[in-house]
């Protein structure tokens, strides 16, 4: 088999998988074997650039190249549906469609509440994704939509049209929901209202590597293009489904209201054990040629329309407002709820986000008051009952000192939140930090969990981050509930973190709205925490991802003398406050111009920028007849690759380039951290 062929034969084997994983939701191999298949796939097309294609499954994973969100405009409008929130509304328009069509056939199908996409596919290769946009022109999203597993990347079968347009809704399962306000809240970020509004964010953001991550998933309910061939949607359904698309199963088709009215009432309750939101039933001609005698408004088309579902709603007595510190000291009220069951749940306590939102309600305790669970998750107090309120009883005040230290609370000007200012002594946010700082995305010290941060703290061995790089085994080992061996394990892993990377030590220091990515970005433009730490806003402002609420937040946490000391500390722990180790440079590439191109495994492009001006070499934009060699990733530009093949300049991968570089061993190794112990690792884990 020729290379060609080996490459093309993985690629189908891989889609049928992920066919069988994402669609079928019945995976027939393991996530190891899979894994396997993949990297096997991934280093053919690192050494053949030349073979690599937008489609192939290792696209999957993104890159960190910033989408541009081309203006698309749709070959067919994207039209939106008439919505009805009664079942007595829904009989007059069945009653309509009756008036028009003899035994219309009716095809209910549930109402995903994420956002509308619409995908092209030519060849059966997945060409285009557009948001629905103004329903006129929408963003071109394909990079992001192609990390999407369940999207088909190229079709199955041979019957597929040569051009057609298929759309649908791309939307975020509850577990990857949940799983993204977690970090979110841990990182000090904004959390998503709900499932919707965090599906459009992500199919939004500038990187495909960042949506790749988020478990986004994709159902399509709709095809469009000329002369397709079908009679029926439902027979276009059937036909999208073999060709590899996930289209639900939860649909029926139906003759008349009653039947109708039964798919309703039984979604209306069977969609609280459905793992993705839904807001509604959409229900739809089935028939075309009756669909062309309905017609369309100019905005909606009079053959379908959308049953939307109530919000699930309950009333209950609120008992208390409590108030919850974060570890960035922000204040969250919540309420305390006799216990009422809510959309399958029992619910007994609600976020109330902020004194605002109290002083709007007029919240008094006491009062019954409404609970809603909508798209969200958690749920929220929409309204109180005044007519059962007790005419005694006394608006809320809100708090004005932290419930946990005492200290008096501010407000940032801007911000809807309380904050705590007692950042060095108030409990739950000094705790915090330091559980933030010892997660595996952080310093990742494993063994320490958050109990024993707290078994820590109470017994005065820890008051900050710092101190965790003073502590010794016989100190732990004598605490309750640790052994030597964890005492010993601890320390091993608290001395590990010593070579955790910049971009994660940065991101370890909880500074607000620094998250992961923040981190990376700040690393990578300042190199060095000292740079980051005497930046002028100005300066911080240059770095990508870097907005003035970051860059305020950014100078408040140098400007405090605590975090100073607490770093210079770390700093002579041994943490890595550089983003590069220079003495693992060489000289092994001066003289040599290097164009690079695409995206990569294993480093970033600025990354591998970076390692090529610290093993000399200068990085160049433009392929040249002088250039030295092209560095070729995956989605190369094809003009650069072009280009360096008829001049004969040189295509290495990322791999060879790797090897060449840690092949340069002899040279640059500067003192202070001349290791004989330990093989020179050029720059592995050095850089994020
Ligand atoms: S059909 C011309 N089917 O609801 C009609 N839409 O409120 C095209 N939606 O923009 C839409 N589930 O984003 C259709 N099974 C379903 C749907 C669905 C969710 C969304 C879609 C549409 C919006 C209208």
């Amino acid at each position: 088999m020729t290379i060609e062929q080996t490459i093309n034969k993985l690629r189908q084997e891989l889609n049928m998988h992920n066919h069988k994983y994402y669609v079928e939701n019945a995976p027939d191999i393991s996530d190891f074997e899979y894994d396997k298949m993949l990297r096997e796939l991934q280093d053919l097309e690192a050494l053949h650039p030349e073979f690599q294609s937008p489609n192939s499954p290792t696209m999957r994973v993104g890159s960190d190249l910033t989408n541009s969100f081309r203006s698309v405009k749709h070959s067919f409008p994207m039209l939106s549906l008439s919505n009805t929130y009664s079942l007595e509304e829904l009989k007059e328009w069945i009653l309509k469609v009756e008036q028009e069509i003899s035994n219309p056939e009716y095809v209910c199908e549930l109402k995903f509440d994420g956002t509308a996409i619409s995908l092209s596919y030519t060849n059966g290769e997945l060409q285009r994704a557009v948001t629905r946009g103004d329903g006129e022109v929408g963003d071109d999203v394909t990079e992001n939509v192609r990390t999407i597993r369940s999207v088909p990347l190229t079709l199955q079968g041979e019957d597929y049209p040569e051009y057609f347009e298929i759309r649908g809704e791309i939307f975020m399962p509850y577990a990857s929901f949940d799983k993204l306000n977690i970090e979110r809240e841990q990182q000090g970020e904004q959390l998503f209202a709900n499932p919707r509004n965090a599906a459009a964010g992500t199919l939004k953001q500038q990187q495909s590597q960042v949506v790749a991550k988020r478990g986004l998933d994709c159902t399509l309910y709709q095809l469009a293009g000329k002369n397709l061939g079908f009679s029926s949607h439902s027979e276009s359904l059937n036909a999208a489904r073999r060709w590899g698309f996930k289209v639900s199963k939860h649909t029926a088709v139906c003759n008349d209201f009653s039947q109708i009215e039964e798919f309703i009432k039984y979604w209306d309750e069977a969609r609280h054990s459905l793992d993705f939101p839904t807001d509604g039933i959409v229900i739809k001609v089935n028939r075309y040629t009756d669909r062309i005698a309905l017609g369309t408004t100019s905005k909606a088309p009079k053959w379908a329309v959308a049953y939307k579902f109530k919000a699930e709603q309950a009333l209950t007595k609120l008992l208390k407002v409590s108030y919850q510190v974060g570890r960035t000291g922000a204040i969250t009220p919540v309420a305390n709820l006799e216990p009422v069951l809510l959309a399958g749940t029992t619910v007994k306590r609600a976020t109330l986000h902020n004194a605002d939102q109290i002083a709007a309600l007029d919240l008094r305790e006491g009062d019954m008051v409404y609970v809603e669970k909508g798209g969200e998750i958690i749920p929220k107090i929409t309204g109180v009952d005044i007519s059962e309120r007790n005419p005694s009883s006394e608006p809320l005040q809100y708090i004005s000192h932290c419930p946990e230290c005492g200290a008096e609370l501010t407000r940032y000007e801007g911000e809807a939140k309380h904050y705590c200012p007692n950042q060095s002594h108030c409990r739950p946010q000094i705790i915090g930090r330091i559980i933030h700082f010892i997660r595996r995305k952080a310093m990742n010290i494993e063994s320490l969990g958050e109990e024993t941060i707290e078994l820590l703290f109470e017994n005065n061995l820890i008051n900050n981050v710092a101190d965790l790089y003073n502590l010794k085994a016989e100190q732990l080992a004598s605490l309750p509930r640790l052994g030597e061996k964890s005492a010993r394990n601890i320390i091993q892993s608290i001395a590990s973190s010593r070579d955790v990377p910049f971009h994660r030590v940065l991101f370890a220091l909880g500074i607000r709205f620094v998250g992961e990515t923040t981190a990376k970005y700040l690393a990578a433009h300042f190199t060095s925490l000292e740079a980051i730490m005497t930046a002028s806003r100005e300066e911080l402002l240059e770095a990508e991802e870097v907005g003035e609420k970051i860059a305020d937040s950014i100078m408040d946490y140098f400007a405090d003398e605590q975090n100073r000391i607490i770093i210079q500390r770390l700093q002579s722990a041994g943490l890595q406050l550089h983003a590069i180790k220079r003495e693992a440079a060489s000289n092994i590439l001066e003289g040599k111009s290097i164009v690079i191109s695409g995206t990569f495994e294993q480093y970033s492009r600025d990354e591998l920028k970076a390692l090529i001006e610290i093993h000399g070499g200068k990085n160049l934009a433009a392929v040249s007849a002088n250039t030295s060699f092209l560095l070729a990733g995956a989605k190369i530009g094809p003009s650069k690759l072009q280009k360096a093949q008829k001049l004969g300049v040189k295509i290495i991968s990322e791999q060879e380039f790797l090897a060449m570089i840690t092949n340069s061993k002899e040279v640059n190794i500067s003192e202070e951290h001349t290791d004989t112990t330990k093989p020179q690792q050029p720059i592995q884990g050095s850089l994020f």
